[in-house]
């Protein structure tokens, strides 16, 4: 049984048809690239598959269960977190601040406070900020929070949307470090990139969406050296 099960997945805003019928699955340990040109409905599958959008038709199952009609809340409580596009972090809040909104779900205050550590060591630089506001914090390091502040409720899954966007070269490397190490420590990854190539050089599989579907999927490693792949995603 896969992790997550995406199946004829119908989704539309107003009279826009934005995903048409898609399905997908991601298995536990896997890191799943999604890549796709702007407009392709990426973000879309994220906001549906972590309840903040519903399809019309079509099903979401996590784990085994169904997930199509569970409320964005109840699904980080059963193990999922979302990294938004555009990091979206608390501005008017410190970095700790934002870092504990991401245990809302959890209740034990020592297992929360050792995810903090955990959070700090992976990401020093936001324990040298902790009480800095939020929205003073550089694009990357708002990142690195936001990724943070995922991982604070200690997800089994980690639904990441375009976490290089508008990141100079060494932090988009830190990033994708970073992104290993967290799936190294065993949480499964769901990573949507604009950057390609980086995102299929750590991915173990990969889909390609267009225009609400998807039309080609594989090993990462054969998609990179796909001509199609490389000619509309890869810039060669
Ligand atoms: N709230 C909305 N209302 C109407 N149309 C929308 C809305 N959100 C997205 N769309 C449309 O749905 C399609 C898919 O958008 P989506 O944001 O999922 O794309 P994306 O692949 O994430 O793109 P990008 O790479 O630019 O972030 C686009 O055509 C977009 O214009
Ligand atoms: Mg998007």
């Amino acid at each position: 049984m896969a992790m997550l099960e995406i199946k004829d997945l119908e989704v539309y805003y107003g009279m826009i048809h934005a995903l048409k019928g898609l399905s997908f699955e991601v298995n536990e340990g896997e890191i799943i690239a999604l890549i796709g040109a702007n407009g392709a409905g990426k973000t879309t599958i994220l906001h549906t598959v972590t309840g903040l959008l519903s399809p019309r038709s079509g099903s979401v199952m996590f784990e085994g269960k169904d997930v199509t009609k569970v409320p964005a809340h109840q699904i980080v409580s059963m193990g999922m977190a979302h990294v938004p596009e555009g990091r979206r972090v608390f501005a008017s809040l410190s970095v700790l601040d934002n870092l504990k909104m991401g245990a809302y779900t959890r209740t034990d205050k020592a297992e929360i406070e050792e995810s903090l550590q955990r959070v700090y060591k992976r990401f020093p630089r936001l324990e040298e900020r902790s009480n800095q506001a939020a929205g003073t914090l550089s694009g990357g390091e708002q990142q690195m929070l936001a990724m943070g502040r995922a991982l604070m409720s200690k997800p089994k899954i980690i639904l990441m949307d375009e976490p290089s966007m508008g990141l100079s070269p060494i932090y988009v490397n830190e990033i994708f470090d970073i992104i290993r190490e967290v799936s190294a420590s065993g949480t499964t990854v769901l990573l949507v990139e604009q950057n390609a190539k980086k995102a299929l050089s750590i991915a173990d599989r990969a889909y390609v969406l267009e225009t609400g579907n998807i039309v080609l999927s594989g090993d990462a490693k054969e998609l990179i050296n796909d001509d199609s792949v490389k000619k509309a995603y890869l810039g060669e």
